[in-house]
């Protein structure tokens, strides 16, 4: 699947089920924003870390 023209937000992409996912979108070719608590954490090379806590109620716009 193709999924160059698809822009992604995964939650929890630092590790585990996230990470795996955020990994698989990338190797199709989709623009992902990976999010974690602690974006210093994400690697995954090609994507866009971005801090998010989903507990959080404050939000910064992309
Ligand atoms: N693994 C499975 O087979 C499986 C099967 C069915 C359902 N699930 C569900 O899928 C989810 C992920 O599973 P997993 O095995 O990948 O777990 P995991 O390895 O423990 O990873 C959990 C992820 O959630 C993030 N996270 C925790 N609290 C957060 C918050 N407040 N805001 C943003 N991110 C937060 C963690 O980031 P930090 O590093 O910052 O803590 C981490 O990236 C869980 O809800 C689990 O119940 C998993």
């Amino acid at each position: 699947m193709d999924l160059s023209t698809s822009t992604v937000l995964v939650t929890g992409a630092n590790r585990g089920f996230g990470r795996a996912l955020a990994a698989e979108l990338l190797s199709r070719g989709a623009t992902v924003y990976a999010g974690a608590r602690n974006p210093d954490q994400v690697d995954l090379p090609g994507a866009k870390p971005i801090a998010l806590d989903i507990t959080s109620v404050s939000y910064t716009h992309l």
